[in-house]
């Protein structure tokens, strides 16, 4: 748990995680729902949501419309203030909390317990637990993530690039993942440990893809700056460079800035500014869903 915490309690991480992390989209909200109730539709209004991890409330306002109530919660206290704040939905409520204890939720009271991006950190079979004690009879379970986006260059031409723009973009990003890289292989084989430690025999996966068009470089470097192993791949080399004189920021080690300018002599615009460089981002949404009953 401490962690967890260490990597998202900065007030930098859960405001660039704000930013620049994906909203999902409703197609994943319709695709869980669905699960649930195959005659679900959008006059639809079940009893209660618990979201675990919810970072500022990404998935949440989605779902929003569509329970009377949601208890939304997150072990970080950051993304928790953000959350309140960026709240338009007077039926959530986001609490800390961690998704191993959910001791303040009624046995047998919850329709669907959500959990996207986030099942990674998790001690999997005490949340297991939790989630089957809170649970209907008929509850549903849905677990969910994304690895890095595909970016496809917005220019004439160009479109021949994507496979390499994304895999500059996969390059610098596990780069910064290499101290955990297990964690992480786990979201990009999308979960399989998690499926299969899921303790109900009605289970099933599903994709989804969710598209941007509105993406640029320099939302691209936000996106990797809002991963906890880019900050702490930084700080780290900030760490090495104060013991230098003079002290210094190093931006030729900063490897979003140098993400930004490979894909610029690789697009062939290297004194394009970041916002000129346009992509569509798109993201393959991954589901694991399943039921008690
Ligand atoms: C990558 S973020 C995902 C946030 C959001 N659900 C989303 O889809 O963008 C992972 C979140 O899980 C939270 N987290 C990690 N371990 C947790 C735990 N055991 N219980 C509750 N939240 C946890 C972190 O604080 C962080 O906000």
């Amino acid at each position: 748990m401490t962690n967890v915490l260490r990597r998202y309690e900065s007030v930098k991480i859960a405001t660039e995680y704000f930013k620049f992390r994906p909203k999902y989209s409703s197609d994943v909200l319709k695709a869980v729902m669905k699960y649930y109730k195959p005659d679900w539709n959008r006059s639809s209004r079940h009893d209660l949501m618990v979201e675990v991890g919810c970072g500022s409330g990404q998935a949440t306002n989605h779902f929003a419309p569509y329970f009377k109530q949601i208890l939304a919660s997150d072990v970080s206290r950051q993304q928790i203030e953000l959350a309140k704040r960026q709240n338009q939905f007077p039926n959530v409520s986001y609490e800390i909390g961690s998704a191993e204890n959910l001791s303040l939720v009624d046995a047998g009271s919850v329709d669907l317990v959500l959990a996207m991006e986030c099942a990674h950190w998790f001690d999997l079979p005490r949340f297991f637990d939790e989630t089957a004690r809170v649970l209907k009879p008929d509850g549903c379970l849905a677990i969910g993530g994304y690895w890095f986006p595909k970016l496809v260059p917005l220019m004439d031409g160009k479109d021949d690039l994507k496979f390499k723009v994304s895999d500059l973009l996969e390059h610098f990003l596990v780069h910064g993942k290499r101290h955990d890289m297990i964690r992480y292989a786990q979201v990009k084989t999308q979960f399989p440990n998690v499926y299969e430690a899921i303790p109900w025999n009605k289970k099933e996966k599903q994709n989804v893809q969710v598209a941007y068009g509105d993406w640029n470089l320099a939302t691209a470097k936000g996106f990797m700056r809002s991963m906890d192993s880019y900050q702490l791949h930084m700080q780290h080399i900030f760490d090495l460079c104060q013991n230098q004189f003079p002290p210094h920021t190093p931006l030729d080690l900063d490897s979003a800035e140098v993400f930004s300018k490979r894909v610029k002599e690789l697009l062939e615009v290297p004194q394009a500014i970041d916002d000129n460089v346009k992509f569509r981002a798109l993201f393959d949404v991954f589901l694991l869903l399943a039921k008690v009953g």
